[in-house]
């Protein structure tokens, strides 16, 4: 695959808040630790692939602010270039993490901001760069209208393209078609599917619901059980990196995507790529924070050479 790594989403400042537990409805409960830092599913994948070694390119839309600012930073920090759509008077978006201290499980609200009035227009005006795509990666939290036209675009100039249907949504029947890999976790699976995942057997069930909507391939991601792929010519299921402390969940699908994208556009077969994109999603469940957690490209080959 020739051409870079091309990725559509947003960009919000994680507002992230550690406690021994997370708070049930009208309760309030004291929190160990806040933490301010980068986060939305399109930039943390676009900095997991960077730091991983890929060529990429995010497109976004950002108001211009202090998280703007931070987006920026935190961009040019991993060598992600901003191919980004910036306001007046629209705020950039936010996300309020709760961590459970002991877990390192989440749960999040996030408001997209300015990002989530990304249009189709705004995607036609980098319609040069996606169709120099190797590889065209797109989530949901922009508008589907949006991320669809971005994957017509890439397709029509050649690329890989991945969808990470998250958070959770229905879809267009439309869209199937347009991706060459699908990459729901368990219950985006369901969602889009009707069949609920526990175990594999049940993975494979909604993977080849997938398949039957016209995706080129189901790339379903199990947490602890790993990844299986499923394409018409067979499966591979690959076993996670489990780490030995999970510090923090948040962004490890991010890292899965980022990682699996840089080992495509490098010409890795699937299951190496798959393997690759365990390892990153590994490595990154061992540290708080969402981009800030994604690991090198170092530490990647060294976890990948010992196991
Ligand atoms: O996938 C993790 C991300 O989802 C967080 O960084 C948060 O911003 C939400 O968008
Ligand atoms: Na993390």
């Amino acid at each position: 695959m020739t051409g870079p790594i091309v990725i559509l989403g947003i960009f919000v400042a994680d507002t992230t808040y550690r406690a021994d537990r997370l708070p049930k409805i009208g309760e309030t409960i004291l929190g160990h630790r806040f933490t301010l830092g980068p986060g939305g599913k399109g930039s943390n994948q676009s900095v997991a692939a960077a730091r991983a070694g890929g060529d990429v390119h995010f497109i976004a839309r950002l108001g211009r602010d202090t998280f703007a600012d931070l987006a920026f930073a935190t961009w040019a920090d991993a060598g992600v270039h901003p191919a980004v759509i910036q306001v007046e008077r629209e705020a950039t978006g936010a996300a309020c993490i709760f961590v459970e201290e002991e877990t390192g499980d989440n749960a999040i609200i996030v408001c997209p901001g300015a990002a989530g009035g990304i249009t189709p227009s705004d995607i036609d005006t980098k319609t040069d760069l996606i169709r120099r795509a190797g590889v065209f990666v797109t989530q949901l939290e922009q508008p589907v209208d949006a991320a669809m036209r971005g994957l017509e675009i890439a397709r029509d100039g050649g690329a890989v393209t991945i969808l990470n249907p998250a958070p959770a949504a229905t879809l267009p029947d439309a869209i199937f078609p347009l991706c060459d890999f699908v990459t729901p976790n368990e219950s985006e699976a369901e969602l889009l599917t009707g069949v609920p995942v526990s175990d594999l057997p049940s993975a494979r069930r909604a993977a080849e619901a997938l398949l039957e909507k016209g995706v080129g391939a189901a790339l379903l991601t199990l947490g602890g059980n790993g990844a299986l792929l499923v394409t018409r010519d067979g499966e591979i299921h690959v076993p996670a990196f489990l780490a030995e402390r999970v510090v923090e969940t948040t962004g490890a699908g991010d890292a899965f995507n980022g990682g699996f994208a840089v080992a495509l556009s490098e010409g890795m077969s699937g299951e190496d790529a798959v393997r690759f994109g365990c390892a990153v999603a590994g490595l990154s469940v061992t540290r708080a924070g969402a981009a800030a957690s994604m690991p090198a490209r170092a530490e990647i080959d060294a976890l990948l050479a010992r196991s």
